[in-house]
């Protein structure tokens, strides 16, 4: 597939198919993650590819499972109906689009700055080069035809799997990624499409 096709079918997949992926495949995903620019050259990310149900469901005991549309009229952030109707299909199906995978991939960061109370915008460039792995990971996998979605850890999520994981302190997971074929009739949030005429700026704003 082609850079700009990856790019434009690249879309968060929240229900698969019962299809696994070969072991290479994932690793070549995944090898994509460390072609992605780096602070400061070291891309000293770690994946974690859980494959293994009973370490999943391990990993995923802190993440709510019966969330539901009606916890999303709770949520008071939320400004646009679009968006509302995103949050209304995505919020119910957080557990199961990591659980219901191929499998579930556990990015991990190195902490070199506190980045909950950075003093400059550069003590956050460790998580936004893990970001940009995050985003190449994606785009490799939307090319090889599989799919991912992500959540990001709130409140004890991240202990819970940092617990079922092993994996020893001063890492932090950015991330929870979900991967597999999109299910024939998997549910896509609509879009809210962006004027690129409104957005783009030559010269000046
Ligand atoms: C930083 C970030 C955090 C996100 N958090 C979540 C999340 O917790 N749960 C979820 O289902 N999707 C999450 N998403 C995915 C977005 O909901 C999704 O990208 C957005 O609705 C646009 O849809 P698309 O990815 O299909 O283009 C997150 C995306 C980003 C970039």
């Amino acid at each position: 597939m082609e850079c700009h096709d990856a790019i434009n079918a690249r879309r968060s997949v929240r229900d698969f198919t019962e299809e696994r992926i070969p072991e290479d495949t994932l690793k070549r995903i995944i090898a994509a993650a460390y072609k992605a620019p780096a602070n400061d050259h070291f891309r000293d990310w770690h994946y974690i590819v859980v494959t293994d149900p009973e370490v999943k469901r391990q990993v995923l005991e802190g993440i709510p499972k019966n969330l539901t549309v009606k916890d999303v009229d709770r949520m008071t952030f939320i400004s646009d109906p679009v968006q509302k109707e995103s949050y209304q299909v995505a919020v119910p199906k957080q557990y199961r689009m990591l659980y219901d995978t191929a499998a579930l991939l556990v990015p991990l960061m190195k902490k070199k700055s506190d980045i909950l109370h950075p003093a400059n915008l550069s003590d956050l460039n460790c998580y936004a080069s893990v970001w940009c792995s995050i985003e190449n990971l994606w785009l490799a996998a939307t090319a090889e035809g599989y799919g991912c979605n992500l959540r990001i850890p709130w409140g004890e999520e991240e202990a819970v799997a940092q617990k079922a994981l092993g994996f020893p302190d001063g890492y932090l997971i950015p991330c929870f990624i979900g991967i597999g074929r999109p299910a024939p009739d998997a549910v896509l949030t609509k879009q809210i499409n962006v004027d690129l005429d409104d957005r783009i700026h030559w010269q000046k704003f």
